[in-house]
């Protein structure tokens, strides 16, 4: 079986963060979130991999991705000229795909489920012609939405809809057979101009096949949005961080609960309470983190408190009392400096949000 990672498209729900980068390489616990997907498919024995890139941030997904090797796998990297849909992403790795089967995973999607066992089920059933994952959601407009039969059979699939008629979302992980290019070519773009993999999927099932489903009972994240973001990097670094201290921390400093400290970390004077990551070389010094804070690489926090956030590279933030729910970009400086009290000095990009404290 061979891999097919979605890893184009726009972001335009993370920006600013995503003007610059890839939605798929925000980090989640200090990792981009396509590294998971890759943890995940290799895991599954799926070490053939092509990823889908756009022409604006193919070029930062390759150098993050490589060739592989570091995971053993062998990755084709595929352009995709224009986001036109996820069905548009799988045309355009046709030849690429050939005639294996194949699993499809969505760049953005983390998951606490491996897919051996999906992966398993589908080629042990050729009767199934495609495959997906259903979980309850709250907010099912949001997603593609499976409605099922009174056999527990899936009945009909639609994408957003406005009145959902099922709490059941199609999560972003898909088994195909090369009959998927047939229902492809069947359908048409929908009101949002996108060749829908939700369509393709009631294609086959209008043409008599059948589309088996299993159940999601661990958690599902998609790291569309910031708040979305700030709950994987709970998820992830609740559920998989392993406490390991590599950096130095001096004797002034308390650690508690689980911390993981990067090669060439310096953490001075300050309480860093899990789960956390701190990455390599970032300087924490006389300054409070945690829990569930994300440190990235070269970041430098000085007399600061910093909790439930994710702080990218080289981000720099100083005599900030409390920064929390906070999400900040590569370079980020966060300090004091206007020169008259009360008043704000600010340098923000396009679509920044700044949330300060309410006055009382
Ligand atoms: O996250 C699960 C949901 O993913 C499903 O419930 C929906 O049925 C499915 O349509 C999809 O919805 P989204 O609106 O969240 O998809 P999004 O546009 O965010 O794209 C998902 C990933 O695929 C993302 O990493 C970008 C990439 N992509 C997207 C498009 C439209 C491409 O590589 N090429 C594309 O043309």
């Amino acid at each position: 079986m061979k891999g097919l990672v979605l890893a184009g498209g726009s972001g335009t729900r993370l920006r600013p963060i995503t003007y610059t980068g890839a939605k798929q390489l925000v980090p989640v616990a200090n990792r981009p979130v396509l590294f998971y997907v890759i943890d995940n498919l290799v895991d599954a024995g799926i070490t053939d991999i092509g990823i889908i890139i756009s022409p604006e941030t193919g070029h930062e997904v390759r150098s993050a991705l490589g060739d592989g090797s570091r995971w053993n796998a062998s990755l084709t990297y595929i352009l995709q000229d224009k986001p036109r849909g996820l069905a548009h992403a799988v045309l355009v790795a046709k030849d690429y795909l050939g005639d294996a089967p194949f699993c499809m995973f969505l760049g953005d999607n983390l998951i606490g489920t491996k897919i051996r066992a999906a992966k398993e089920a589908f080629l042990a059933t050729p009767t199934y012609e495609a495959s997906v994952m259903l979980k309850e959601v709250p907010n099912p407009s949001s997603f593609g939405v499976a409605e099922l039969d009174a056999q527990g059979h899936i009945a009909r699939l639609v994408e957003k809809p406005k009145e959902p008629r099922s709490r059941l979302a199609l999560v972003g992980i898909y088994f195909f057979r090369p009959s998927v290019f047939e229902a492809i070519s069947e359908i048409r773009p929908s009101a949002r101009g996108e060749l829908e993999i939700t369509d393709t999927l009631s294609r086959i099932l209008e043409k008599g096949g059948t589309v088996h489903w299993d159940a999601v009972t661990s958690w599902w994240l998609d790291t569309g949005k910031k708040d979305d973001l700030l709950l994987a990097n709970d998820t992830v670094l609740d559920a998989w961080l392993e406490h390991d201290v590599r950096g130095a921390v001096d004797g002034e400093s308390t650690l508690s609960g689980r911390v993981r400290i990067e090669p060439g970390a310096v953490v001075q004077r300050s309480r860093i309470r899990g789960p956390v990551v701190i990455g390599a070389n970032a300087r924490i010094v006389d300054s409070r983190i945690g829990p569930f804070t994300s440190i990235g690489d070269g970041v430098s926090v000085v007399r600061s408190g910093v909790d439930h956030s994710v702080i990218m590279e080289n981000a720099h933030v100083e005599d900030i009392a409390r920064l929390e729910d906070s999400l900040l970009g590569r370079r980020v400086r966060v300090q004091p400096g206007a020169t008259r009290a009360g008043a704000l000095a600010l340098l923000v990009g396009d679509d920044c949000v700044v949330e300060l404290a309410r006055t009382p």
